[in-house]
């Protein structure tokens, strides 16, 4: 049996209905924190399908992005791209992450040390069949370089709260505001 499937997440449906099971999520508040990664990659992986077919996310004039799947333990979203949508530096809040692509590419560039005066900088492309999961203190910019739209299944655990984004001054990353979700859907 697949981690996802240990899940048994429901089949996702519009946010104002989408929610999870007790079950699953008395699972994940029992254990979530401890899951790898790679757990959060199974189930993003495992709405990848459904993803392709969700309402409004073909041919996007803007970023656009809907909630799959909530609960206060996890939640999921798919994220449509046009060519050169982008997001700013930010984190998640303290959420472990998880990010795949089923349509196009996107490039993520991740803070992988802060320090004081030169942060080191990581590139990564996130293409389908190549995922990327992390904790919750990863922060990142992504953007769709490509000349066609992306699609993207991003999985949070627990759910979002609050998303802090930075900016870089005089080479280093700096806070710049906080978002706060505290009973509202993220803006993810
Ligand atoms: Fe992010």
């Amino acid at each position: 049996m697949s981690i996802a499937a240990g899940l048994s997440l429901p089949t996702p449906r519009r946010p104002e209905a989408a929610d999870v099971p007790a079950a699953a999520g008395r699972a994940a508040v029992g254990g979530w924190r401890r899951v790898a990664g790679a757990a959060l990659v199974a189930v993003a992986e495992s709405l990848g399908g459904v993803a392709r077919s969700w309402p409004g996310m073909v041919d996007p004039a803007c970023r656009r992005w809907d909630r799959m799947v909530a609960s206060p333990a996890l939640e999921a979203w798919v994220i449509a791209w046009p060519p050169g949508g982008a997001v700013e530096l930010h984190d998640h809040g303290g959420s472990s992450g998880a990010v795949v692509v089923v349509a196009g590419e996107l490039t993520e560039t991740s803070v992988v040390h802060r320090g004081r005066r030169r942060p080191v900088l990581a590139t990564t492309t996130i293409r389908p069949g190549r995922p990327v999961h992390f904790s919750g203190h990863h922060i990142h910019d992504v953007v769709n370089d490509g000349d066609v739209p992306a699609l993207s299944v991003h999985v949070y655990a627990p759910r979002l709260t609050s998303m802090t984004y930075f900016r870089m001054t005089d080479g280093a990353v700096e806070a710049e505001s906080t978002a706060r979700f505290p009973g509202t859907p993220a803006v993810p």
